[in-house]
């Protein structure tokens, strides 16, 4: 008799157990969630984030909280993340970085395909080549000159090694055979400061950090990387017309979760992405930056893993043609 009434008791907690992990699933969000930026507050990244953050709290009815943690180009903030709890309230929003720094750091604190669970891809961004509003060029052409001739004095901003910035003066600096005196920040935000203040000399970065400092005169815009000329920058050559054949970049932008997130919440936050990238505003905002949301099928987590799986196989060689690591 004893023996029975245990095995029913172990059964019905059994039961409970799995119908409240269900539950808590089935319920989810049920409190707010913290999405980790891997830079500073006010550079490209934090700016993408904050807007679709926004956008998904609604659909969510939880709102998502951003902190920031900056540093060594995104991968402290992504490594906070693989180590954090995957119960479905600690996300990500990272670049390109995720799959550059997977053979940059050849000491990761993070095993990059087996430690993070996909929601979605969110916005492809262009990037600007931009300089100092004093900058004595006129064109690519000069401003690439300059850069030569001044090879041991002008500085490239970045915001650290794995950055989407650095990915772009390491492209940048490969192309003209020259390399030039880097200077790491912990985000664009801060680094587009010292440009403004003239304190560093050239940055390549993203239309969502650049495109209104642009239309402002207070930075100089020598090209983007995008195939062709942007509406909002339609005076700014593209990198091939000036004569970087080949030089094109886009950074892509996905949220991820811990590994061991439940499925029922990865796909929920795939949904409450869909539908903040189809928010109106959200497109608006994206246009006036130089950029525009991903589709709702890009938006999904088998569409984010086969992009990370593939952007490491195509940045291996040139990373490593490069000879540029973390170590
Ligand atoms: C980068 O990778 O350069 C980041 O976008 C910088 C930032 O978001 O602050």
């Amino acid at each position: 008799m004893k023996i029975t009434k245990a095995i029913a008791c172990a059964t019905a907690f059994a039961t409970l157990a799995l119908s409240s992990t269900v539950s808590l699933a089935a319920g989810y969000p049920e409190r707010s969630i913290t999405m980790i930026v891997p830079f500073s507050a006010g550079g490209p990244t934090d700016t993408v984030s904050r807007l679709v953050a926004e956008a998904m709290s609604k659909d969510l009815g939880q709102q998502i909280i951003i902190e920031n943690v900056g540093g060594a180009g995104g991968t402290l903030g992504a490594g906070r993340v693989a180590s954090a709890e995957g119960d479905g309230y600690t996300l990500l929003l990272h670049h390109i970085g995720m799959a550059t720094s997977a053979t940059l750091y050849r000491k990761l604190a993070y095993d990059t395909l087996n430690a993070f669970e996909y929601v979605g891809l969110v916005t492809e961004v262009p990037m600007t080549i931009v300089a100092r509003k004093d900058m004595d060029a006129k064109d690519l052409k000069g401003l690439i000159d300059y850069a030569k001739a001044h090879k041991d004095t002008v500085t490239v901003a970045n915001a650290g090694i794995g950055a989407a910035s650095h990915l772009c003066g390491m492209l940048f600096m490969s192309a003209i055979q020259t390399p030039l005196v880097t200077v790491p920040y912990k985000g664009t935000g801060p680094a587009m400061t010292d440009l403004l203040g003239g304190q560093v000399d050239i940055m390549c970065d993203q239309t969502t950090n650049t495109t209104k400092q642009i239309q402002g005169g207070t930075i100089k815009a020598y090209a983007v990387t995008s195939p062709k000329r942007l509406d909002v920058l339609k005076d700014v050559p593209t990198a091939v017309e000036g004569g970087l054949a080949g030089f094109e970049v886009g950074i892509w932008h996905g949220i991820y979760a811990p590994k061991g997130t439940p499925k029922e919440a990865t796909e929920r936050l795939s949904k409450a992405l869909q539908v903040a990238l189809k928010d109106p505003n959200v497109a608006a905002r994206f246009a006036e930056l130089g950029t525009a949301p991903s589709s709702a099928s890009d938006a999904t987590p088998v569409a984010l893993k086969a992009k990370l799986e593939s952007e490491i196989t195509r940045w291996k060689p040139v990373i490593e043609g490069a000879g540029q690591y973390a170590d």
